[in-house]
Order: structure tokens, then C-alpha cells, then sequence
């Protein structure tokens, strides 16, 4: 695998949930495939999960890792070509990808949506200058568009805690102060389409999400009726996606509590699982009850992108073999 930022990239999902059990069981089965390789995690933005579970899935394949924050200690890059860099940037990123990865084998990179031109981060434009110009394997740590690393950790959740042949799954937008990219919940719906699920994805009108991710996923605008009998509630705020309306790409439409997740609609469901990719802004996406309910899962999900992780590396450092 010489990248990975989408579902298809790790192939079949089937075989790669027994590989997370695999890994779940014995974490340094494959301590030797990172032997004398090191893996660079570049960072232009910041993160909790990603950042300590990445290194850990590392050192359980044996790389030596470097860290870099972008925005601290590094110079500022500029992104764009034909600028003239007479502002506060010093430093382009078409001469810093190749300076960064002449001390690494392989790279993962965290770039989130700048949520102004849409064009720009639905081509993850940043991104694909690290696949193109580093000539190393690129992974994702969450993009423009995608979270894969967390979308494969909420498929490995799923998986362990699901009861029923096909459980129903609700991803439900809720209301948040700030504009957040999509990325969570376009891959969250994404890996569930590949998953035997029914998915349902609820969010007033207005945030529907990328088709490319949503698929023909059932949209239900109705956020109580969309909980009824669920086994899953997903929660996730996310900006305009300007599907509809591209005018309204990144925006804020709406900021209604009722969306909050809370006991009023969780009585509706199957005594559903409550998740959560955090880190989540509690009594404003999700009350207090709910999240530390022993229904929630949202740390064993976290948990679980150490083994999300350990196998999108392992299938990196097998490719380049
Ligand atoms: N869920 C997630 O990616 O968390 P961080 O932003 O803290 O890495």
C-alpha cells in the first residue's frame, strides 16, 4: 500500500477487521517489518488521539518515529505555488516535503480543511503534494476530506460490540460553536458503507454530505425518528459540506440544541452505544449522562486507533517490501 486515504486503499475490509484481531491479541507480532525504518508524523494541526496512538502503532511494528508540529518550531510553509512569499511564510512546502522525507521511509501527514475553497480541500490539494513530491508512502492522520485512521477504528468498535447480524448505525450531526471539517463524518460514513450495517445519517437541512462518502446512504431529516430502534449513535458535528448550496461551503447553518445527543433521544433506540471520534465538547454535542453512560464507547474507540493504526502500517511497510 503506497497510500492510504480511503477505505479501498487497505482492500479487502473483511480481512482486515481479522487483522485487527490479530493485532488486538498480539500487538508485536510484526515488531520486525519496521526494523531500521522510521516513519515521520507531520503535523499542521493539532491532535491528542492521532498523535499518541500513531507512535504507538509504530513502535508495536518497530519503526523509530520523529514528530513534527508544522506550526511549532518549524518554519511556516506556504502551500501554494506563484506566490510571492514576501509575508510571514519562509518556507515553501515544495522544498520541505523532499528535506523531510530524506530522513524517513514513510510518512503520515494531519492537514484539516481550510473550509474556505472547496475545490482546494476536496482535491485534498495539501495531501497529494506529499504523495506526489516525497516519493515515500503516504498515509493520512486526517485530511481535508477524510479521517481514515479513525474511520477503520470506529469499523474495528463496531465490530466488537455489535449483537445483531445488522445492526442499525445513526450518524447524527449535532451543534458545535466552531465550523469543523467533514472529514469525521465522511469517512465514518464511508467505512460503514463497507460494513454489513444499516446506516442511517441524520442533520438538519443543509449539512448533507459528499455523495463520494454518503453514498446512497438513507438521509433522514427527522433527528428522533432517525434514532428509533438504532444499535449505534454516532455524534459529529460537521460545517456545511456545499453540496447543495456551494455558496454555503464551511459555513455554520445552524446551531438548534435539540440536536444535542441526550437521554431524550437515546430512549428511542435499541439501548444504543453512544460514540464519539473526541475530542467533543460535552452538554454541546452530547450531554454528560450520556457520554459516561455504560453504554458510551467512546474509549474504547479511542483505544482502538492503536490497532487501526498498527494495521494501515503493517500493510505499509509490507508494500514496501
Ligand atoms: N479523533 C482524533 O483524531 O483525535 P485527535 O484530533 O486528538 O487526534
Amino acid at each position: 500500500m503506497k497510500e492510504f486515504l480511503y477505505a479501498s486503499h487497505l482492500g479487502d475490509l473483511n480481512t482486515a477487521l481479522l487483522e485487527a484481531a490479530e493485532i488486538k491479541r498480539d500487538r508485536y507480532a510484526y515488531e520486525h517489518l519496521g526494523h531500521h525504518k522510521t516513519v515521520m508524523l507531520v503535523f499542521f494541526n493539532n491532535s491528542l488521539r492521532t498523535r499518541l496512538s500513531t507512535q504507538k502503532a509504530a513502535r508495536n511494528l518497530g519503526l523509530d518515529v520523529v514528530v513534527l508540529d508544522v506550526n511549532q518550531g518549524a518554519w511556516k510553509l506556504e502551500t501554494e505555488r506563484g506566490v510571492v512569499m514576501n509575508g510571514d511564510k519562509s518556507e515553501h512546502l515544495l522544498e520541505a516535503i523532499p528535506v523531510m522525507t530524506s530522513f524517513c521511509d514513510l510518512i503520515g501527514v494531519r492537514t484539516f480543511a481550510g473550509l474556505t475553497d472547496r475545490a482546494a480541500d476536496y482535491e485534498e490539494r495539501i495531501l497529494n503534494q506529499f504523495i506526489k513530491y516525497s516519493g515515500k508512502p503516504v498515509f493520512s492522520m486526517e485530511s481535508a476530506t477524510a479521517h481514515p485512521l479513525q474511520g477503520f477504528a470506529d469499523l474495528i468498535t463496531i465490530e466488537e460490540y455489535r449483537t445483531s447480524k445488522r445492526p442499525k448505525v445513526v450518524l447524527t450531526w449535532a451543534p458545535h460553536p466552531k465550523a469543523l471539517p467533514q472529514a469525521v463524518p465522511n469517512s465514518f460514513a464511508e467505512w460503514m458503507r463497507t460494513g454489513d450495517v444499516d446506516l442511517v445519517v441524520t442533520h438538519p437541512e443543509g449539512y448533507e454530505l459528499d455523495p463520494l462518502f454518503v453514498g446512497d446512504a438513507k438521509v433522514e431529516y427527522d433527528q428522533m425518528k432517525a434514532f428509533e430502534g438504532a444499535d449505534f449513535v454516532y455524534a459529529k458535528n460537521w460545517s456545511c459540506p456545499g453540496v447543495t448550496r456551494p455558496e454555503d461551503y464551511g459555513k455554520i447553518l445552524c446551531q438548534d440544541p435539540s440536536w444535542t445527543v441526550s437521554a431524550r433521544q437515546m430512549a428511542v433506540t435499541n439501548d444504543a452505544h453512544f460514540m464519539h471520534c473526541l475530542p467533543v465538547r460535552r452538554n454541546v454535542v452530547v450531554t454528560d449522562d450520556v457520554i459516561e453512560s455504560p453504554r458510551s464507547l467512546v474509549i474504547p474507540e479511542a483505544a482502538n486507533r492503536e490497532i487501526s493504526a498498527t494495521v494501515v502500517l503493517k500493510h505499509m511497510l509490507l508494500g514496501m517490501k
